[in-house]
């Protein structure tokens, strides 16, 4: 089969790492390779659709070994299943879901075939289109992670929940992950605030915010604290410059728990601890980037549970939870690449 396939050199990578940028070529090439083989509780699925994040460009640059298939967010159809496999999968069935793409040399969603654990996949509504369907892949999982297993919010089981009392800060409700965010958040009963640049106000209220402030202006902290006193817990969907620390000051009157998607500065506002999300913990299995230098993820089976739960649940509560906006990028590896250049670039704005 076909597969786009990273081949950076450590060094080129570390480069890149250091200086963030993305030098030595497209970091990767569509190769022959051969079509993975499926254990006792996998499915092998035939990728129809993609969806691209920005981990993906990431993963090219400064973290995949050379040979490792790169991508995460796929649809398509199932076309072998494991012989122990439990949750009622048969040839020719919908499906869809993420993986942990991008350090493995046989697992990886640019690729014509994928090998998927049968039960971290979850099954397309017959009205979905696929490409809506990949929408549900790295950002719907990690807003999960944040919300329903680090922060604790209840776990979305059919319609929303009433509207409460207690408010969220979502910062960055225009990114992929941010839309997500506030969907789930809305749906468990939270009263959403967050932030976009004015291009995106219609955007994350038509997603369910209750209210939406200015990332760009220089009172945004103040302006969301004098609407919204009492917030206790915040998720920074940008993660980079002084966004965690306008997370933390939203936080001053009250202490509480920002949740951040990268390293990023920290401001010691008294009472405020923070927390780190890396979504590959939801797939189960211990993993290191840049070994033997690098950072450990343990496994950590409590996530993996809450993605077994999560798409089991999701067909039945895509009328609360939608897709998000997509541009439909050319067809075939083409689109890939050039999508990703998009994403490096910073030219994508809210959706997919
Ligand atoms: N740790 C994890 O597991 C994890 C998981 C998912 C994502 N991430 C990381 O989270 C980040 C977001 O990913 P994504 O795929 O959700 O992003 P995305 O969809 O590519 O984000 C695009 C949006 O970013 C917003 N944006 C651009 N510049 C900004 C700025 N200076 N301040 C605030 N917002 C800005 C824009 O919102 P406006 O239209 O409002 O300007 C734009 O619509 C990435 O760095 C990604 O690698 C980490």
């Amino acid at each position: 089969m076909k597969a786009l396939v990273s081949n950076r050199s450590i060094v080129t990578r570390l480069v890149n790492l250091v200086c963030s940028k993305s030098v030595g070529g497209q970091g990767g090439h569509v190769k022959d390779v051969p079509i993975p083989t499926i254990s006792p509780d996998d499915i092998l699925v035939k990728v129809k659709a993609v969806a691209l994040n920005p981990t993906d460009f990431k993963h090219l640059d400064a973290i995949s070994p050379p040979h490792s298939i790169i991508g995460c967010d796929y649809a398509g159809v199932v076309e072998q299943v494991g012989s122990a496999v439990k949750s009622g999968w048969k040839p020719g069935d919908r499906v869809a879901g993420a993986v942990h793409g991008g350090l493995f040399p046989n697992k990886g969603a640019f690729a014509e075939y994928l090998v998927v654990d049968s039960d971290l996949a979850w099954r397309i509504p017959d009205e979905m289109s696929d490409t809506d369907a990949t929408t549900y892949g790295v950002s719907a999982v990690t807003a999960m992670l944040t919300l329903n297993v680090r922060h604790g919010l209840p776990f979305v089981q059919g319609d929303d929940a009433a509207l409460g009392d207690e408010a969220i800060f979502i910062y960055a409700g225009a990114t992929s992950a941010g839309l997500f965010h506030i969907q789930l958040a809305k749906a468990a009963g939270y009263r959403v605030v967050t932030t976009a640049s004015p291009r995106s106000f219609d955007l994350v209220k038509a997603y369910g915010a209750s209210a939406v402030f200015n990332y760009k202006s220089a009172t945004v902290a103040a302006d969301v604290i004098k609407a919204y006193p009492k917030i206790s817990k915040a998720v920074d969907c940008f993660s980079e410059g002084k966004s965690t620390s306008v997370c933390a000051e939203v936080l001053r009157n009250n202490g509480g728990t920002v949740i951040t998607l990268l390293p990023n500065g920290k401001s010691s506002v008294p009472g405020v601890t923070y927390d780190m999300v890396v979504a590959y913990t939801v797939f189960g299995r211990p993993f290191q980037w840049l070994p033997p230098v690098g950072p450990k993820f343990e496994t950590r089976p409590a996530d993996r549970e809450a993605l077994v739960r999560f798409y089991k649940v999701l067909p039945t509560i895509t009328h609360v939870l939608k897709p998000i906006p997509t541009v439909k990028q050319k067809e075939g590896f083409e689109g890939i690449f050039d999508g990703l250049n998009k994403l490096r670039a910073g030219a994508v704005a809210g959706g997919k």
